[in-house]
């Protein structure tokens, strides 16, 4: 079976009786509702769903009676929300999956760090873009007027992490878009680009790049890494 976000993160709530999981963007939340976890925290200004639906899910999937939903941004979740949510309880699993830019999803891995459980681990989705359309940032998508699959410059932000935090270890699985995997230790192969250089970057560079900036790794490597 192809793998994708939904299957690495409950098998890495299984493997390591993770309880604590915040899925940052959730949209209609195909991927949230059927999460196994025992606190399960769900952050998006946009939420396509209503308290009917989270009922109805929770019969469905009955760990969501332990859900919390937050209708707003990333950023305002961190500011206002999250010490009084989590107490001091740390993350163990986290989904970014928000706004898909350089910038905010560099936020919201940084901000995850900021409560990661020690072996906690945290997903970034759309790492790794195809084609330069899908690769835009959010202007370039709609000045353009373009349509279908939109990735973003979340590439951007792996090679941030990978170039400027040395706690961290980052690498993408060449799965579901680019799935990139973040967890506490020694970086693999760090890169040594600045922010103003990151920014510079052109989707071009990163295609010729892209196996080497990313970390990019095979699907397989998960349970490799994980064993
Ligand atoms: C690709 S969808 C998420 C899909 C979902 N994670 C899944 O796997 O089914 C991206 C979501 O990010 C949300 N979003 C946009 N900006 C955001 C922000 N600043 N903070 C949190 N979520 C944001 C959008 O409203 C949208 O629903």
């Amino acid at each position: 079976m192809t793998t994708n976000r939904s299957i690495i993160t409950q098998a890495l709530i299984d493997k390591y009786g993770f309880k604590t999981y915040l899925e940052i963007g959730v949209e209609s939340g195909k991927n949230f509702f059927p999460i196994k976890a025992g606190r399960k925290i769900a952050v998006d200004p946009f939420l396509k769903f209503g308290a009917l639906k989270q009922f109805f899910k929770a019969i469905q999937y009955p760990a969501n009676f332990n859900a919390s939903y937050f209708r707003m941004e990333s950023d305002r979740f961190f500011a206002e929300k999250a010490d009084k949510t989590l107490q001091n309880t740390l993350l163990d699993i986290c989904l970014v999956d928000g706004m898909h830019e350089y910038a905010y999803a560099l936020r919201d891995v940084e901000n995850c760090l900021d409560r990661l459980a020690g072996n906690g681990v945290i997903i970034m989705h759309d790492c790794n873009p195809q084609t330069k359309e899908a690769g835009y940032t959010w202007a370039e998508w709609d000045a353009n007027k373009c349509q279908g699959f939109w990735n973003g410059d979340v590439w951007k932000s792996v090679i941030h992490l990978r170039s400027l935090r040395k706690d961290i270890n980052v690498f993408v699985l060449d799965a579901d878009h680019g799935l990139g995997i973040v967890t506490r230790g020694t970086p693999e192969n760090p890169l040594s680009f600045t922010p103003a250089q990151i920014e510079a970057l052109t989707y071009e560079e990163f295609a010729a790049n892209r196996q080497e900036w990313l970390n990019l790794k095979p699907a397989t490597y998960f349970s490799e890494y994980f064993k």
